[in-house]
């Protein structure tokens, strides 16, 4: 089965053609990172601006690079939600478009879904269940995937998103966005991730949960203080520790849940899942505990189509397919299926 599918629910605007949910026969991507870079963070307007001038240039590029037309393709899907509405909407009504006038069936795809699918890519071998955690800039979950399609939420953040809380440090430090691939960097270039020591706030009752944003004001507050005091800090040591205390809440909580559902493969997924300490504390984690560990390719991290065109697969198998009247939906909790 070979699926075109779209994606333009944030910054990126993304095709791919991904037969049977495993091989990628094309994935083409246009990035607007730089001109939301300008502004500090995305501009909704403008995403969904870009999205309408590229998604029709894309989508070309998908099918060419494919090799494939239209009428030789098997369905269509799209990212419907969540994020952000006007650029989900500029995705969901070409696909519908397209859907329509090649006589083709609508897939509808969750975002973080997705992501998780992205796995799929890249270990051939990985199948459900699985214990996930998923974080990305809007959201941190970990989740059980019990099937392709059933989900279980097992933590979720209360507050801000991982990748919001890099973000925001980041830019508090005077690092451009994205902030987390800053922070991973200056970690890398030998940030001394013991240098200070932040807080590791959790949630009464809720063991798997999590909560940054207080660790993001503890960052601030730090800056604050030493601007303050006229004293200057070494922002690559302020960005590895909060870097290291990230990583090793998403780790500890991540394993914990693991040993007490007693999952033995664990995937991680998402734009910061892209993180390399978090990469190196979940594979130390996994190796103690004989757990074995999945992660994409730093390309499969971050927003991209193929993963949208792999959990397409999974969805049609189960016959998840929406009618012309499928809508864009800002937020969506990934256990809930789209209306057919
Ligand atoms: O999944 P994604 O590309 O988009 C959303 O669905 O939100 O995630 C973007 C987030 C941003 O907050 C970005 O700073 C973060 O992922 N990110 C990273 C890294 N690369 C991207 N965070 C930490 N370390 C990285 N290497
Ligand atoms: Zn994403």
């Amino acid at each position: 089965m070979k699926i075109l599918s779209i994606e333009s629910s944030c910054d990126e605007t993304a095709a791919a053609v991904v037969e049977d949910g495993r091989k990628v026969l094309s994935s083409f991507l246009y990035t607007q990172v730089e001109e939301h870079r300008l502004y500090g963070g995305v501009v909704p307007e403008i995403a969904s601006r870009r999205h309408t001038e590229q998604v029709v240039r894309v989508t070309e590029r998908a099918l060419q690079e494919a090799s494939l037309s239209l009428s030789e393709l098997d369905a269509i899907a799209v990212t419907a939600a969540p994020g952000l509405i006007g650029a989900l909407l500029v995705g969901v009504n070409f696909a519908k478009g397209l859907a329509l006038s090649a006589n083709k069936p609508l897939i509808p795809v969750h975002h973080l879904r997705g992501h998780i699918a992205a796995n799929y890519l890249s270990h051939p071998e990985l199948k459900p269940p699985f214990l996930c955690l998923v974080v990305s800039g809007g959201h941190s979950h970990i989740v059980r995937v019990k099937d392709y399609t059933q989900f279980e939420i097992i933590g979720k953040t209360r507050d801000d998103a991982a990748g919001e809380a890099f973000d925001k440090a980041a830019r508090a430090m005077g690092y451009p966005y994205p902030g987390g691939v800053e922070i991973d960097r200056l970690t890398r270039q030998g940030g001394d991730r013991f240098a200070y020591s932040f807080p590791r706030p959790r949630v009464e009752n809720a063991p798997y949960d999590f909560s940054f944003s207080g660790l993001k004001t503890a960052v601030i507050n730090l800056l604050h203080h030493a601007e303050q005091k006229g004293e200057t800090l070494n922002t690559a040591d302020v960005a590895a520790s909060f870097n290291h205390t990230v990583a090793e809440i998403l780790t500890d909580r991540l394993i914990a849940a693991a040993i007490a559902g007693g999952d033995t493969v664990i995937a991680l997924a998402g734009g910061v899942s892209a993180n390399s300490l978090l990469r190196e504390y979940a594979s130390k984690k996994c190796e103690q505990h004989g757990l074995t560990l999945c992660f994409p390719p730093l390309s499969l991290c971050s927003d991209n189509a193929a993963m949208i065109g792999s959990q397409a697969y999974y969805e049609a198998q189960k016959g998840n397919f929406a009618s012309l009247s499928l809508n864009a939906c800002a937020s969506m909790p990934i256990d809930q299926s789209f209306e057919r």
